[in-house]
């Protein structure tokens, strides 16, 4: 078969290098990819937003399956693209259509279901432009300290978590007018929530779903989960707080209503559901959903899965899950994501990168990457993503960050506390 992938991560690089195992993968292409994933395939460079770009290169390619890694082309909507192109319509999309993507794409949208489906979440309330003076209101009575959301899709940075409720009032305000731009023009207003959390992932094929594995990811920059917020710093898997008991809460209070109320609804949802949750006490709720894989989860969590890739999606495109037998390496799995210096601030790209080739005993999984004259370069902020397995959760640590010390750019940083806090 003909896959066409589509991203660029450290979440691509990690698909595209199990997909290059699968006997029934005869040609894997990227779009764009990075300097990692062309030693898996080959690298078009096309924007994913562009649909027709894509549909370009998926009939000159021969494309036999898309997949889509990262929740933007999603959310605008490329699987009903090419469910209503009639060149297109015959190849299977890994990821779901506009009316599943939603649940990632509005806040808002996925506050209310988790209502309608009594699945377990944090308390909020939803507020426009239309009942702003409603929402200054129900501010000045909440519980310190109040997260806001932007609705839509923000980058990453539509969640402030505000201690003051005049402040809370200035940026409901600020948000309303634009500040996260059309992704803010309606704000959820939710209760804090306060515990340890965890990503959950299950691919569905609109009727059944298999689990895949759980993993924790480190979203701030600095050592000792300090400073800014990141994409994510580095991830570990399996995750050590969620025993079984805890895990089969999370199967039949957040995953069985979830895949249950989208068919309810008639959503037809093939493709990844994350499931971002916190654990308060001893029970799980859901922060967020989102329509795509983790990354760095990803990192960590490919690597465990045992079963070939393309063979998994086969059946999930088949609505074939009900049948399939998941294989899980009881082993651990640690990442830890190399950076460019300054970020999540302004940071330089262009640097050349040396050592890749001194890795011992890990993956090295491209992240913001690009290939110049032969050379690898820095070409994002997350610039790869060091993954070990190894038979203890201690031992895969110290092998991905003794690893991951190996490489050498300028302005390179990494956490080397990660996953560290669970042992
Ligand atoms: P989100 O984009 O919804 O994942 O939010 C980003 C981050 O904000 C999450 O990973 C949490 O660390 C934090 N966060 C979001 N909602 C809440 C909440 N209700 N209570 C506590 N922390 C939250
Ligand atoms: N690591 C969190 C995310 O992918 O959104």
């Amino acid at each position: 078969m003909n896959i066409l992938l589509i991203g660029s991560g450290g979440r691509e690089c990690a698909f595209a290098w199990k997909l290059s195992q699968s006997e029934k993968c005869d040609k894997l292409i990227i779009a764009p990819g990075n300097a990692g994933t062309a030693s898996y395939g080959k690298n078009v460079n096309i924007n994913p937003n562009d649909f027709e770009a894509v549909k370009a290169l998926a009939l000159k390619e021969q494309i036999d399956m898309l997949v889509v890694g990262p929740e933007e082309p999603l959310v605008l909507g490329i699987h009903d693209f090419f469910v209503n192109d009639e060149e297109l319509a015959h190849i299977p999309v890994i990821g779901p259509k506009k009316e599943g993507a939603i649940l990632e794409g509005s806040k808002d949208f996925s506050k209310q279901f988790m209502e309608r489906h009594n699945i377990p979440t944090a308390k909020s309330k939803s507020f426009t432009d239309e009942n702003l003076n409603e929402g200054i209101a129900y501010l000045a009575q909440h519980t310190l300290p109040i997260v806001l959301k932007a609705d839509g899709l923000a980058a990453g940075k539509g969640v402030l978590i505000i201690d003051n409720h005049q402040e809370a009032q200035d940026e409901l305000r600020l948000m309303l007018d634009g500040k996260f731009g059309k992704a803010g023009s309606t704000v959820v207003v939710e209760e804090f929530l306060t515990g340890i959390e965890l990503s959950v992932f299950v691919l569905s094929d609109g009727k059944n779903y298999v689990t895949l594995p759980e993993a924790k990811d480190y979203k701030r920059i600095g050592q000792g989960d300090t400073g800014l917020n990141t994409g994510g710093m580095g991830s570990v898997s399996p995750v050590p707080f969620a025993d079984a008991t805890f895990l089969s809460k999370i199967e039949e209070q957040i995953i069985k209503p979830t895949v249950n109320g989208l068919a309810s609804e008639g959503i037809d949802y093939t493709g990844f559901i994350f499931f971002g949750l916190i654990k308060v006490g001893d029970d799980p709720y859901v922060i967020e959903y989102n329509c795509r894989m983790g990354d760095p989860e990803t990192e960590s969590v490919i690597p465990r899965i045992e079963n070939d890739l393309l063979e998994l999606f086969i059946a999930s495109s088949k609505k074939e899950l009900g049948n399939y037998q998941i294989k899980i390496s009881p082993k651990n799995a640690a990442t830890v994501m190399i950076v460019a210096g300054g970020y999540p601030g302004e940071y330089e790209k262009g640097k050349a990168i040396s050592g890749l080739e001194n890795i011992r005993d890990s993956y090295a999984f491209h992240a913001g990457t690009t290939l110049e004259g032969g050379v690898v370069k820095t070409n994002g902020g997350r610039v790869l993503a060091i993954s070990s397995v190894k038979d203890t959760q201690f031992e895969a640590l110290q092998s991905a960050t003794a690893d991951a010390a190996r490489i050498y750019f300028d302005g390179k940083y990494f956490r080397e506390d990660i996953g560290f806090d669970l042992i």
